[in-house]
């Protein structure tokens, strides 16, 4: 699909999460928003983005709370366990299971051969599915990670949900099949539609909402009988979500609005007007009022999906993509791990961490009004190249005790140089 070939970073890190709280400004995402999920105790927000990183924000301070890396390529999907543990999934084909505040995932779950990009939890928490454009779906074991291959979509997999039972899965794919799996015989319930599906969602009366290219909202009965379409706008609808008291749909499209569907009546709403750009994820939190949007210019946001106003002003989140400008740049690639916190530009908004605009020739922690740890005061560092690159080959910790900066390491060399290289032109303008 055409919005698949997104900017993609090759960033070759190790996993990396930032254990401590990031207290500085407010944080954001590099590249699009792809994917949103609320913790079930409603204080964490996680969202995944097309920057390879998926964050955790405190709902409550509206910051970042740490950063997870471990993909090699976008994070495509995210979810929370009951127990607060993280799930991200990415277009690298694999999904990680983080705990809070560890620097690497528990549990790397592999078997998919394209990218995954949608995840759905059981109600019972003891599974996990996945869809993936590698035309399966998979149910996971959350215990020991073992998982069934169900197969049979013609083409790309985009959505996945549990039925409120647990007992059946949902599919849909660009193939136009809506598949209904009873996990008991594992042969699927075929519902051919009229449209490329990119997503579904199923009520907790087991009504099922699948979202077509052609810009309308399907629903369908348990058994997969048409009961209602309505039409929601005339882009492709990329992102569904469903307020937890199951009354309303926000359904996502390409053109950058968002509709607001209440179910019962199979009527709009609103419509929430962004500023012109795709939205790629929805998300309510548990309040059934509160919708949060993921766009392609990395940004959050909040909207009161009753009145379609904005909260707020935006959430979190950086201007339009800073790296647009190097594309193509592999040193702008490895840089995408670190634009989450931090600007190039003195114009641009300060971010978890320091700007790095003029770091060549600086002294470490030495940018003033910004807050920087006590310990990194009263070392004898000059940054350049050299001591960036050696930053990053022993790890923060090791070559700056008592950093804030998340633990990560550039194992190539070559990468070294790459970002170097690429700091050395961006930092100076
Ligand atoms: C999750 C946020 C985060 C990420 C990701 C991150 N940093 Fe940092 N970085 C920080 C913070 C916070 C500090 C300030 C450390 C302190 O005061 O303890 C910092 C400090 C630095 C410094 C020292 C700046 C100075 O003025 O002394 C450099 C250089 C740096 N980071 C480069 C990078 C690079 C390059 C990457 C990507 C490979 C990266 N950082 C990724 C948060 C981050």
């Amino acid at each position: 699909m055409g919005w698949a070939s997104c900017a993609r970073a090759a960033a070759a890190f190790l996993a990396v999460v930032a254990a401590s709280a990031v207290d500085a400004q407010l944080a954001g995402h590099g590249g699009a928003v792809r994917a949103l999920a609320v913790s079930a105790d409603g204080d964490s927000l996680l969202s995944g983005s097309f920057d390879t990183s998926a964050i955790r924000w405190s709902l409550g301070t509206e910051t970042a709370v740490e950063v997870l890396r471990y993909h090699a390529d976008a994070v495509n999907a995210v979810a929370f366990l009951k127990d607060g543990r993280m799930i991200t999934a990415g277009a690298d084909a694999r999904i990680a299971v983080w705990t809070t505040g560890r620097q690497q995932p528990d549990q790397v779950l592999e078997g998919h051969t394209g990218p995954v990009v949608a995840l759905a939890v059981a109600p019972d928490g003891s599974t996990l599915a996945s869809a993936s454009w590698d035309r399966s779906v998979r149910l996971w074991s959350l215990a020991d990670g073992a998982s069934r291959v169900f197969e049979g979509h013609a083409q790309n997999v985009n959505g996945v949900a549990f039925a409120p039972d647990g007992r059946s899965l949902v599919s849909v794919g660009y193939d136009r099949a809506l598949r209904i799996w009873r996990l008991s015989e594992g042969q699927p319930q075929t519902v051919a539609l009229p449209a490329p599906l990119n997503a579904v969602v199923v009520a907790s009366d087991g009504e099922i909402v699948a979202a077509g290219a052609d810009g309308k909202l399907r629903l369908l009965t348990t058994d997969g009988k048409p009961a209602g379409e309505v039409a929601a706008g005339s882009a492709p609808i990329v992102a569904l979500a469903l307020s937890d008291d199951g009354e309303l749909i926000a359904a996502a499209g390409i053109g950058g609005t968002v509709a607001i569907v209440e179910r019962k009546s199979r009527s709009v709403l609103q419509t929430l007007v962004g500023p012109g750009f795709p939205i790629w994820s929805v998300v309510f939190l548990h309040d059934a009022a509160t919708l949060v949007t993921g766009g392609a210019d990395g940004k959050i946001r909040r909207w009161n999906a009753q009145s379609g106003e904005p909260i707020g002003s935006n959430l979190f989140g950086t201007p339009a993509d800073p790296l647009a400008a190097y594309a193509g740049d592999h040193g702008a690639d490895v840089f995408r791990a670190c634009v989450a916190c931090h600007a190039l530009s003195a114009k641009e908004a300060q971010r978890a961490g320091p700007t790095l605009a003029g770091l060549f020739g600086r002294k470490i922690a030495s940018l003033p009004g910004y807050r920087f740890s006590e310990a990194l005061k009263t070392m004898d560092i000059v940054w350049t190249a050299e001591t960036i690159a050696k930053l990053f080959e022993l790890g923060p910790n090791a070559y700056t005790p008592g950093t804030k900066m998340p633990e990560q390491r550039i194992g190539s060399a070559e990468d070294r140089r790459a970002l170097t290289d690429f700091l050395a032109r961006a930092t100076s303008q």
